[in-house]
């Protein structure tokens, strides 16, 4: 019989050909191990952080929305969606086992089942695991929508973390996950508020250093954390040893400037990368009026995106991809993932990070105050 460990391990046979040391990343990105079918536009140009682990391009694609966050989509939807994302030359994914209670694993698996593995980068996240609920009942406050049939329970412990990349291999259908990030260990998860600092200490005495040996062993690439809050980033780059963070909600458009004063300068010490997660603020910047995954949109935020639109019509810009460009400006940010839920959405947001966005745009936001001064412009606008 296959133990758990057994089951986890062949998962490095199909990584080791591949895995690599976070240093040799530049190596990586210039031995082109990706192969994408490049599509005709060239992304604009970014600046890229040199050492640390490093994504094949900026523009990448979250999986919340296939997990049926905010409302129901199909799989028809969803599928349509990463494809028309495939089509367009994005080749990183992210997922977790949250989004959907597995759903949205399960739907960007299939999608991915037939691709060749060396031709792109997946993340998905641990910290959750899942049990059958047979008496599941629709809760029309959650944020994922329609039915789930699981409960979970948080976990970061080594076994825990071991189990989670097992689950999570199974409902992908894949043989191999490239990222892990450690999810929500921050005081923003309604679950934990100020407790959140308990879990953490299992998850430093266990997921963490787990992690590390199973990037050793080659099984993951690199690790991280997924928090849509700063500190816990922060508290894990003095205890552990990450390669990758995803950040989300922290750096965008609207909201910023801790994320330049606090997160940037201590991920650049470390030469940790960071992923961008709800560029968008969960839709806001697409026009959505919603802001991030609470009930209420901030005060003065609205005021805000309209005066950033008129700025923005014009210079002839659209916001989102103003949205999306400014987020994968810095250095540090590997790559950006923004959500979609149909194909246009994709499409236009790969393409977002192809248009040229005059000088005088930018200026004049910092001019108004409307974004920070020290804020890093796309290179080539
Ligand atoms: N703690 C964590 O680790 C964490 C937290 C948050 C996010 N993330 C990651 O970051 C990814 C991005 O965040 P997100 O998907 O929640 O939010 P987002 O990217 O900020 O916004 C996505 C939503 O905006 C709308 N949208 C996107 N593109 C659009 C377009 N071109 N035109 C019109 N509307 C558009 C869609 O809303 P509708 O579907 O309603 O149309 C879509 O679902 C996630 O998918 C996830 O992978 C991670």
């Amino acid at each position: 019989m296959v133990s758990r460990r057994d089951f986890i391990t062949k998962t490095a046979l199909a990584t080791a050909a591949t895995a690599f040391s976070p240093l040799l990343s530049s190596a990586f990105a210039a031995e082109n191990q990706f192969t994408p079918n490049q599509p005709e536009m060239p992304e604009v140009e970014f600046e890229q952080m040199k050492a640390g682990y490093r994504l094949p391009n900026k523009s990448g694609m979250g999986g919340v929305a296939a997990g049926n966050a905010f409302h129901i989509n199909t799989n028809e939807q969803i599928n349509e969606a990463m494809q028309a994302a495939w089509n367009a030359g994005v080749r990183y994914f992210d997922t977790s086992p949250f989004y959907g209670y597995g759903l949205s694993e399960r739907r960007m698996g299939h999608f991915l089942f037939n691709k060749n593995r060396n031709e792109y980068v997946l993340s998905t996240k641990v910290g959750r695991v899942f049990e059958p609920e047979p008496n599941f009942k629709e809760n029309p406050n959650d944020i994922w929508k329609g039915k789930l049939n699981f409960k979970f329970k948080y976990d970061y412990s080594a076994a825990g973390v071991r189990r989670s990349v097992e689950d999570s291999l199974l409902r992908l259908g894949l043989s191999s996950i490239d990222i892990v990030f450690i999810h929500d260990l921050s005081p923003d998860n309604g679950d934990m508020k100020e407790n959140w600092t308990e879990y953490f200490q299992q998850a430093q005495k266990g997921a963490m250093p787990e992690l590390t040996k199973m990037r050793e062993e080659g099984i993951i690439k690199a690790w991280g954390l997924g928090v849509n809050r700063i500190e816990p980033i922060l508290k894990t780059l003095e205890v552990a040893e990450p390669t990758i963070m995803l950040s989300a909600t922290q750096y965008s458009l609207m909201y910023h400037q801790d994320a330049l004063s606090r997160l940037f300068p201590a991920c650049e010490k470390k030469d940790v990368s960071l992923v961008i997660g709800a560029p968008l603020n969960a839709g806001f910047l697409a026009g959505k009026d919603r802001y991030n995954y609470g009930n209420t949109i901030p005060e003065g935020y609205l005021q805000k995106r309209n005066r950033m639109s008129a700025i923005a019509q014009n210079h002839k810009v659209d916001l989102r991809t103003a949205a999306l460009q400014f987020s994968a400006a810095p250095a540090i940010v590997t790559s950006v993932i923004p959500g979609a839920s149909n194909p246009k959405q994709s499409a236009d947001n790969a393409a977002s990070f192809k248009t040229r966005i005059p000088a005088d745009f930018w200026k004049e936001l910092k001019k108004e105050k409307l974004i920070a001064a020290n804020a890093p412009e796309p290179k080539l606008s």
